[in-house]
């Protein structure tokens, strides 16, 4: 009888077990596509359970809020319907790696990868895609679902204190890598974040700053960098900004966000905003789908303010509708559902190797007279200074704070007062740069001066065959730099040390360009950005040649603040809650453009990197008609192995003159290797946007294009007549 039963219950069970029984719910259909399954599911809802899906507190022991069980510290956390088996959202922080804000997760570390202007310095759409994978797959790993990663505002003001999470200066660049990092990221069933959309150019009074720009310019700028991000990336969610864009918060935008994002690009996932960038509960009818952050907002708009609009009529049940079937899409197009996040064992040797990659690509040789890098074999003593450089290499402050794995991290408070004080120390990561040299290099002598008094630190330099000075500019989340000048006397303390020692290198950390009053004084510059977890073997790898460098700036350095357009940063000074106008005058014409339309020449342009290697152009060849296609040969005619970028610029179209990124590739070849490269251009980048029409305006005319080595450098021209044609926003 006892057997009988068990035969009865296994027969049972392989009848109600079987992969159909078990996705009984037409949802559960993998062979169904993400819109299908998301429309079956979103009609279950109550209003009860949607209205729960559309806000989430900032998942932290901050104003009152109580973790549930089982929910780890981080971010964002919105709760999932456990009736339907709708997941719940658990969003960390962001583009650099898996932040642990305060370090409320004891001792749970990540890998920080260099900055996001390093990675774009590397022009590497291969390096964005794995680093992104690299940060998801660990994201996952710790049990998150979605990553608030991918953070490609364009670099308009050289002072903002965010840019070095961003992707530099040019729509093209910016939009592209971030795209493969989203891309990325999601492969690894985490949900990523396009943010802060859009023109959240500054930091200062960041909640009452008013972009005011022309609509054409900023969809040729800003607006198109997100476009080629999000069209590439096809990220689950969008996160709006804290600004207002011509004199509506970018939150409760319907230009922005019904308009621009979900009408013209057709865009599918959904917009959360920003942390504390709700004003009210009529965001949800201007695009708005999620309340992110809650309690940093005067109330929880999208709880039961938004109930009672619902049953008022002021915010329709289609709209509500719309915007948990959004965010279901998303889940299930990134495979939230069938791939939950899964705490295991992470190899953070592997993963500190793609930090490595990113950061060996990423470093700038800006300069290099007399060929004093790499370093000579035969130096006796090396004098290193500054920067906290035997504390490992510097990293940007905020929300994007990554912490080494274990924890571990080496810490300078830098004190303050205010909403952000917390986020205000500068981390340094990787490892003592000092020991490492002595490593690398054992025959030599190392000496390290911290450089806090210049005098003594010409003593060292002039004792040394040669300096190396790291020069540190710490940037932060919630705050500009006021000017672009090397904070504590550090502009003093190199022009002492180049004083005492010729053969001076500086290494410049910093969060985008700074200015460069020694700049003639010193043979040998490397822009090293925040180099990330594998920064001291990069920067170690570069001044010893174990590293070709092969980064290209994707922000201009200038010679002086005056040449950008706005001389005093708007907004500084003002009490907080005082609203005023940002107003960007140079419309699309950010960076290099506007350099270019001026005729004013930066210390070191758009695209400009130095290599231990020479690397030709020739045979350069236009196709037009209907699309532009530009080929060209390579040649490394230098005596080592090197990767080169070689970049397409417009330059004029007809007889207006022009300066656009309109290609470029990253190619490794070794001595003497030519390849022939075709790029196929995206006709929006030749195009103007007429806001009458909606629409993209290629014209039938000439386009003058050029191979070059940067937004400055042509090496060889040619021009082609192209159709007229309209594109679709
Ligand atoms: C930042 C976002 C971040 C969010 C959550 C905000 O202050 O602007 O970039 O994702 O906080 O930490």
């Amino acid at each position: 009888m006892r057997g009988w039963r068990h035969v009865l219950v296994a027969w049972c069970c392989a009848l109600l077990c079987t992969p159909a029984a078990l996705s009984q719910s037409p949802w559960q259909d993998t062979r169904r596509t993400p819109d299908e399954r998301a429309r079956l599911l979103n009609a279950q809802l109550t209003l009860d359970e949607r209205i729960r899906m559309l806000h989430g507190p900032l998942a932290m022991p901050v104003r009152g809020f109580v973790l549930p069980p089982g929910v780890q510290p981080s971010a964002g956390y919105v709760p999932g319907v456990e009736r339907l088996g709708i997941p719940a959202l658990r969003e960390t922080d962001a583009s650099l790696g898996v932040t642990n804000p305060r370090q409320q997760r004891p001792g749970d570390g990540a890998t920080a990868l260099p900055s996001g202007l390093a990675l774009a310095a590397t022009f590497n759409t291969r390096l964005a895609y794995e680093s992104g994978a690299m940060i998801g797959a660990e994201a996952h790993a710790k049990g998150f679902n979605v990553l608030l990663a991918g953070g490609v505002n364009l670099a308009r003001d050289p002072r903002n204190g965010r840019n070095f999470e961003y992707l530099g200066e040019d729509p093209l660049l910016a939009g592209t890598l971030g795209g493969e990092s989203v891309r990325g990221i999601q492969d690894q069933h985490v949900i990523a974040t396009v943010k802060h959309f859009v023109l959240n150019g500054q930091e200062t009074g960041r909640h009452f700053a008013n972009s005011r720009i022309d609509v054409a310019a900023l969809r040729e700028s800003d607006l198109l960098a997100f476009q080629i991000a999000i069209e590439r990336g096809r990220p689950g969610s969008v996160m709006c900004a804290y600004n207002l864009v011509n004199d509506h918060y970018s939150c409760g935008n319907d230009f922005l966000l019904n308009q621009v994002l979900k009408r013209d690009w057709g865009y599918r996932g959904w917009v959360m905003s920003d942390w504390g960038a709700v004003g009210d509960v009529s965001f949800a009818t201007l695009g708005l789908d999620q309340q992110s952050g809650e309690q940093l907002d005067a109330q929880v708009h999208f709880g039961a303010p938004l109930k009672a609009a619902v049953q008022s009529g002021s915010v329709t049940r289609e709209r509500v509708s719309d915007m948990t079937l959004r965010i279901l899409r998303s889940m299930f197009a990134v495979g939230l559902f069938e791939h939950p996040p899964q705490r295991r064992e992470i190899d953070y040797a592997a993963n500190a190797r793609v930090a490595r990659a990113v950061a060996d690509e990423g470093l700038v040789l800006l300069k290099n007279d007399g060929a004093l890098l790499p370093l000579a074999d035969n130096l006796k003593r090396i004098a290193v200074i500054g920067g906290r450089a035997d504390l490992g290499v510097l990293s940007g402050g905020g929300s994007s704070q990554v912490v080494a794995p274990g924890g571990r991290a080496n810490v300078v408070p830098l004190g303050g007062e205010g909403r952000l004080a917390a986020y205000r120390s500068m981390t340094f990561h990787s490892t003592s740069v000092p020991v490492a040299m002595r490593a690398r290099a054992p025959g030599v002598q190392v000496v390290f001066d911290d450089g806090r008094y210049p005098a003594a630190a010409a003593a060292v330099a002039h004792s040394a065959d040669v300096a190396i000075v790291f020069a540190n500019q710490w940037m932060g989340e919630g705050e500009d730099a006021p000017d672009l000048s090397l904070p504590e006397g550090q502009d003093a303390l190199i022009a002492a040390v180049a004083a005492a020692n010729p053969r001076t290198v500086v290494v410049l950390q910093t969060g985008g360009p700074v200015t460069m009053p020694w700049h003639d004084r010193v043979p040998a510059i490397v822009a090293a950005w925040y180099a990330g977890a594998g920064g001291t073997g990069a920067i170690t790898g570069v001044l010893f040649g174990d590293v070709n460098p092969s980064g290209r700036l994707p922000v201009t350095f200038p010679v002086s603040l005056q040449q950008y357009p706005r001389e005093r940063l708007p907004g500084l000074g003002l009490p907080d809650g005082t609203r005023f106008e940002v107003p960007y005058t140079e419309g699309a014409d950010v960076g290099y453009r506007r350099f270019a339309a001026l005729n004013q020449e930066p210390l070191y342009a758009f695209g400009h990197g130095l290599s231990y290697t020479q690397f030709g152009y020739a045979n350069l060849s236009l196709e037009g008609g209907r699309d532009l296609r530009v080929s060209f040969d390579v040649t490394n005619q230098g005596p080592r192995a090197g990767a080169d970028t070689p970049q397409v610029y417009l330059r004029a179209i007809g007889a207006r003159r022009a300066s656009r990124l309109i290609g470029f590739a990253k190619l490794t070849l070794s001595p003497g290797q030519t390849r022939r490269l075709t790029l196929q251009v995206d006709p929006r980048l030749l195009a103007d946007f007429d806001v009458a029409r909606n629409r993209w305006r290629v014209r039938g005319t000439t386009y003058h294009v050029a191979l070059a080595r940067s937004a400055a450098v042509n090496v060889q021209s040619a021009s082609v007549r192209l159709a007229a044609r309209w594109l679709e926003p």
